[in-house]
């Protein structure tokens, strides 16, 4: 083979792979077998011992063996990634024009005005126009290399386009989630049964950081581009550098605006203060940068921030409305928050028609009526709250709001616990809301993961006297789930077998599903662990368990309350009968070894040379993995050994569920 054929075939292969690594990873779709593939890749990997000079560092053979990701190197950043400044007033910012003048040594400075998105920065480099890494902020100094889940993102092109781009440069900005795209997300989750997202910068960070890459290829994530980086750029100011990324093909931020002088950046941030409910993204504030190259060398940098920009941030958004009512809702601990339900009122880009009243004592202090002006801001959460009352339009005769002193779902008493403020109704054996709450916990994912037995299928059974408690679950007959609305055969038996698998599940997450007040995983594990079973923590003391490093004594306390109850008892005799588990399996349940299977849902199938089926399933437990006994569109992995069942097999190919082999597992845990 000549060099220049060579050369021809290297280019070939590589651009194959790239295109079947992308199918198969990112899109989890294979055109190929893994025979066929590796038969490329072994190939190109001779070729490239053959004739170096065409081994370049971005070749398929680089690239983590054509394997997910474990978790994401670390890489420094070339340029620190830096923080800005914050005002929240016009004097600062008047002050900050003040110093760049006077530093500057000008009787008046350009600024360039951008949007403050409010999303998560990422730096995009580029080699002779190609994305070969993207990397988060981290601690400023080194970030996470996302390059993957970067890919994914229709908005941050691969290959940049014409020709004129510079050879090596970075490109930073913020990777956002428009609210449409969040909105029909949650939408989505809501139906499938998972827990909805907190807001759409949270998604964001949590989505750039997940280890699959084709759930994030899913995620509706868009990318703006605010800041070119590189030694010498050829440009004279920070507008021109935008401008010609975006001839590239980068994607910019929008509606910047260069600013003459202060004067014309207040009007800016003015303008953008109202419109920016419309841009169907949240920003929390306006970039002031100082458009000149040369005056921003001449400003330079404090330890953090360049003193050439600053960010003017928004105050929370808040506006009124009328209350119509309050409502309580009860949690499954019996905790009841007061919800003030209001005229329907567009703040931030949602309409808001509830907002949290938190407690009785905020209640009182707000010193809220009925029909009252009340201002509702949003912060972080996605409940927005109540800030405050405009007590000049309250009209006479209106009746101050007392918190209610029973409960709503089962009419009893409630009690107030002074140290916390929170109110609770204590019927906790009557009450429907706490009853159905503590189900829902019982089967959630992180718990007995029974994922085909939903908030609604649970409310149907509670309410037709079929499951009255948590042990009734164990005692389900399929006659008595058929005729449940929309349930059938099929249905049926899933939901059957996610209940018979949850007696897989390990003690330490039994005892967190019980939903003991204050005992949340981390506790449940290291109460799971000091004592080994459940006899042995029921039968301890306030003393004995506070002796236990972090239990303090009010969870002790909650421990032997919920022990001393009768009722508590028979639920916990029930679930042992039907074989859940009660105490430490000695083969399973070892200490922690590591999180790498953390959240993933993992089916074991075949015979195995390294391992026996419990040696496996040990270690995949041990590594934070959940066993599950079957195959659904849930398994993320499944394991498999020889002789697996053509069945299986099927279903697998069928919801293009990746298999592992032996080594490719033990690779994903090393
Ligand atoms: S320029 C030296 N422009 O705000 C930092 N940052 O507090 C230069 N951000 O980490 C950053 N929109 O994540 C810049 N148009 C914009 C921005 C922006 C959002 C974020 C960015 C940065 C943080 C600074």
């Amino acid at each position: 083979m000549t060099p220049s054929q060579a050369t021809k075939r290297v280019n070939e292969l590589s651009k194959l792979l790239e295109y079947h690594n992308y199918q198969y990873y990112v899109l989890a779709n294979s055109e190929m077998t893994d025979q066929d593939f590796d038969k490329l890749m072994q190939e190109l990997i001779d070729l490239e011992k053959r004739f170096p000079d065409l081994a370049s560092e971005d070749s398929p053979t680089q690239k983590v063996g054509g394997q997910l990701q474990k978790e994401f190197p670390t890489v420094k950043h070339k340029y620190p990634m830096l923080s800005l400044g914050n005002t929240y007033s016009e004097e600062e910012l008047l002050d900050f024009d003040k110093r760049v003048i006077k530093l500057a040594g000008r009787s008046t400075v350009e600024y360039y005005c951008e949007l403050k998105l409010d999303g998560v920065a990422i730096g995009l480099t580029y080699r002779n126009g190609t994305l070969v890494q993207a990397v988060t902020r981290g601690d400023g100094n080194a970030g996470d290399d996302v390059t993957p889940n970067a890919k994914t993102i229709k908005k941050i092109p691969i290959h940049l386009k014409g020709n004129g781009y510079l050879d090596k440069f970075e490109i930073r900005g913020e990777v956002i989630m428009h609210r449409s795209g969040f909105d029909n997300l949650n939408a989505q989750r809501k139906k499938d049964g998972e827990p909805v997202f907190m807001n759409p910068r949270n998604t964001t960070s949590g989505t750039l950081k997940m280890l699959d890459t084709a759930t994030v290829a899913k995620r509706p994530l868009d990318c703006f581009l605010y800041q070119v980086m590189g030694d010498k750029l050829p440009f004279k100011s920070h507008m021109e550098a935008l401008k010609t990324a975006e001839k590239w093909g980068l994607q910019i931020t929008e509606h910047a605006e260069i600013c003459k002088n202060i004067n014309s950046v207040l009007n800016y941030i003015q303008k953008w203060e109202k419109k920016r409910n419309k841009l169907g993204y949240d920003i929390d504030g306006i970039v002031i940068k100082v458009n000149d190259f040369a005056i921003q060398q001449e400003l330079g940098f404090t330890a953090k921030s360049p003193r050439w920009a600053i960010a003017y941030k928004y105050a929370p958004q808040s506006i009124s409305t009328k209350l119509l009512e309050v409502t309580y809702q009860v949690g499954r601990t019996g905790a009841v928050t007061p919800v003030a339900n209001l005229e329907p009122v567009e703040l931030g880009g949602t309409i808001v028609k509830r907002a949290s009243l938190h407690n009785a004592n905020i209640m009182e202090d707000l010193d809220i009526h009925l029909d009252d002006e009340v201002y509702v801001e949003k912060g972080g959460e996605i409940i927005p709250k109540i800030t405050g009352v405009e007590l000049k339009s309250r009209k006479r005769n209106t009746r101050p709001v007392k918190f209610i002193s029973r409960c709503p779902e089962c009419n009893e008493p409630l009690v107030t616990n002074e140290a916390d403020a929170i109110t609770y109704c204590v019927n906790e054996w009557k009450c429907p809301a706490q009853i159905k709450g503590r189900m829902e916990h019982f089967t959630s994912r992180n718990a007995m993961n029974i994922d085909s037995l939903g908030k609604e299928t649970l409310e149907m059974l509670y309410d037709q006297g079929i499951v009255k408690n948590i042990g009734d679950i164990y005692e389900l007959k399929k006659e008595e789930i058929l005729p449940l609305n929309r349930m059938a055969e099929k249905s049926a038996n899933r939901l059957l077998e996610g209940i018979e698998n949850s007696k897989n599940i390990p003690f330490e997450k039994v005892l967190f599903a019980l939903g003991i007040r204050m005992v949340g995983e981390t506790v449940a594990k290291k109460l799971a662990l000091h004592f080994g079973s459940i006899e042995k923590i029921a039968a301890a003391s306030v003393e004995e368990l506070t002796a236990l490093h972090e239990i303090g004594e009010s969870i002790a306390k909650n421990v032997t309350q919920y022990f001393a109850q009768l009722q508590n008892k028979k639920i916990i005799d029930k679930l042992g009968v039907h074989g859940v588990k009660l105490k430490v399996d000695k083969d399973s349940l070892t200490v922690k070894k590591s999180d790498k299977l953390a959240g993933l849902n993992i089916v074991i199938s075949g015979v195995f040379k390294n391992f026996d089926r419990s040696g496996l399933k040990k270690t995949i437990e041990e590594n934070g993995g959940n066993l599950t006994s079957s195959i659904t569109g849930k398994t993320d992995y499944i394991v498999a050994g020889d002789n697996m069942g053509p069945a299986k097999l099927e279903k697998a190919k069928a919801l293009k569920i990746k298999l592992l082999n032996e080594d490719e597992f033990l690779e994903m845990i090393k």
